[in-house]
């Protein structure tokens, strides 16, 4: 990897990892910043990704739900949570009764990041560096959707937003205010559900979603 982690948690950005600030077209409208980061090598991810997947939903959401990266059908199709997270996401949505043409779906990271181990494609989860290059792009969508509660969808982008040292099993049940937005709510990742192994544990996972959830849908109606 083209990134070094110095054991006082900064990272050394290599030449291949830049960052992406200099493609980032600051203070452009929502279209024109889904149009650059087709553009973006801010850190090598883009080299065996299909496309970027900009951010999606309603410009002025009622909350921004935050994951991870694209996966494989994100990456075909070029749209955020279209794939089996995503089908598990819109579901618990329906479920806490939030439209989901209200809101604004996206992921800390704009690339699906692969690798491939002879003909396997193996999906990998961002490091730091990754997750710091493509930030800038973060910091646009959520300066122009200015959402009034922002849901962190598992541990990359709680501690995106909330920090390093915040985990999302701690930090789900409880609200944050940060300069970010003014509501944070902490969750897991919808694909806890599809990799629970009990159905209790399938069962706990849904109900601290939706629990999490219900207080986001709470939230972002005060805020209107
Ligand atoms: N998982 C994510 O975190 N984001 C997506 O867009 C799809 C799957
Ligand atoms: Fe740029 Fe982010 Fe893609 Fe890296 S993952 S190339 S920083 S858009």
């Amino acid at each position: 990897m083209a990134c070094v982690f110095r054991a006082d948690g900064f990272v050394v950005i290599h030449e291949d990892t830049p960052g992406a600030e200099s493609f980032v077209p600051r203070g452009a409208a929502l279209p024109v910043l889904a149009s650059a980061v087709q553009q973006c090598r801010g850190c090598p991810l883009h080299r065996k990704a299909t496309q970027a997947v900009f951010g999606a939903g309603r410009p002025q959401p009622s909350m921004v739900l935050l994951g991870e990266q694209p996966g494989e059908q994100e990456d075909r199709e070029g749209l955020p949570f279209v794939g089996p997270s995503g089908r598990v996401l819109r579901e618990l949505l329906i479920a806490a009764d939030i439209d989901v043409e209200d809101v604004f779906l996206t992921n800390v990271v704009k690339h699906v990041y692969v690798e491939s181990h002879g003909r396997r494609r193996v999906h990998r989860r961002p490091h730091g560096a990754m997750v710091a290059a493509c930030r800038p792009w973060l910091e646009e969508e959520l300066a122009r959707t200015k959402p009034p509660v922002l849901v962190c969808l598992g541990a990359i982008a709680t501690r995106a937003i909330l920090g390093k040292d915040v985990r999302v099993t701690q930090a789900s049940g409880a609200t944050f205010s940060t300069t970010i937005a003014p509501v944070v709510i902490a969750t897991l990742h919808p694909s806890a559900l599809l990799r629970a192994r009990t159905p209790r544990a399938l069962a706990d996972a849904r109900s601290r979603m939706l629990d999490d959830l219900a207080r986001a849908r709470s939230h972002a109606a005060r805020g209107r």
